[in-house]
């Protein structure tokens, strides 16, 4: 006698796992200078609404199982509520930030304190420019890795050499898509999401042939800020505007869940600029 399973959905076979992330409380929110297009120090930004539409993420990711930590904001540094680019935390290991920009240098010293308090087999600041998170993606068989606006090319071979692991450099060519995780973000361990037009053609031709099974956002689900997203395996965590995105999702068997945060948008960032995974 044969036993034939019942047919089961995408959505079934997709399994979340539990994650830990860093977050800053967004206190001295505010965009008073402009280091990516979509800040204009001219157009009036709240605080208040910030910390709301922040809140509301947190709470998010509470609701899944995920742990959070919280790094203390410091005054003066209003672009610290983005925690994924303080570090890469990989392994158990920690290379913390070499900022680009003069206005975010000092963010570098709030994460080495805060993980030099912590039970790492490594930490230490990156050589040459890296703004880690921002620029760095795990999947499960390397490190890809975006260049083009913020991260040195350098910084590729040492976040490769630091973590032992293989690395993936892309190159990123609209600005409006400065770092990596404005462009790209990974689902699952084989799965990525990503806009095309962001990537060189070389670097487009690399990922369409490492990840064939990828999900391509239209330009529209893109300046929404769609591919700043979180998945833990099966939820994905994207903006609320990215509705294209949100229904492929759905399609593959993923979980998507809107999260409002068009505040900090006016700083060029959202949902996954303000999550740094720490892996064990
Ligand atoms: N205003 C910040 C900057 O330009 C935004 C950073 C967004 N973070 C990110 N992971 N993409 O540096």
């Amino acid at each position: 006698m044969s036993h034939i399973q019942p047919e089961t959905t995408a959505q079934e076979q997709r399994k979340a796992s539990p994650r830990q992330y860093v977050m800053c409380r967004p206190t001295y929110f505010d965009v008073t200078y402009s280091i990516n297009p979509w800040m204009d120090p001219d157009s009036p930004t709240s605080a208040e609404t910030g910390l709301a539409q922040w809140k509301g993420l947190f709470d998010t990711f509470v609701e899944l199982g995920h742990d959070i930590q919280l790094i203390e904001p410091v005054p003066g540094l209003p672009d610290m509520v983005f925690a994924a680019n303080g570090a890469l935390v990989v392994d158990g290991k920690v290379l913390v930030a070499r900022f680009r920009h003069a206005q975010r240098q000092e963010e570098s010293a709030a994460y080495l304190e805060w993980f030099g308090r912590g039970d790492w087999s490594a930490v230490r600041q990156a050589e040459y420019v890296n703004e880690c998170e921002g620029d760095f993606a795990c999947t499960g068989k390397e490190i890809l890795a975006g260049t083009g606006f913020r991260s040195d090319p350098r910084a590729h071979d040492e976040v490769r050499e630091f973590f032992g692991r293989p690395v993936l450099g892309l190159t990123l060519v609209d600005p409006r898509f400065y770092h990596l995780d404005t462009a790209l973000a990974v689902l699952g361990d084989e799965e990525v999401m990503y806009y095309p037009g962001a990537f060189s053609p070389q670097s487009r031709g690399e990922l369409a042939e490492r990840y064939p099974d990828a999900i391509l956002a239209s330009e529209a689900d893109a300046t929404a800020f769609g591919l700043n997203a979180v998945s833990d395996g099966r939820n994905v965590v994207l903006p609320r505007a990215a509705t294209g995105l949100a229904a492929q999702l759905r399609e593959r068997g993923y979980h998507p869940i809107g999260a409002d945060l068009t505040e900090l948008l006016k700083a060029g960032g959202s949902v996954k600029c303000c999550t740094l995974e720490l892996r064990a």
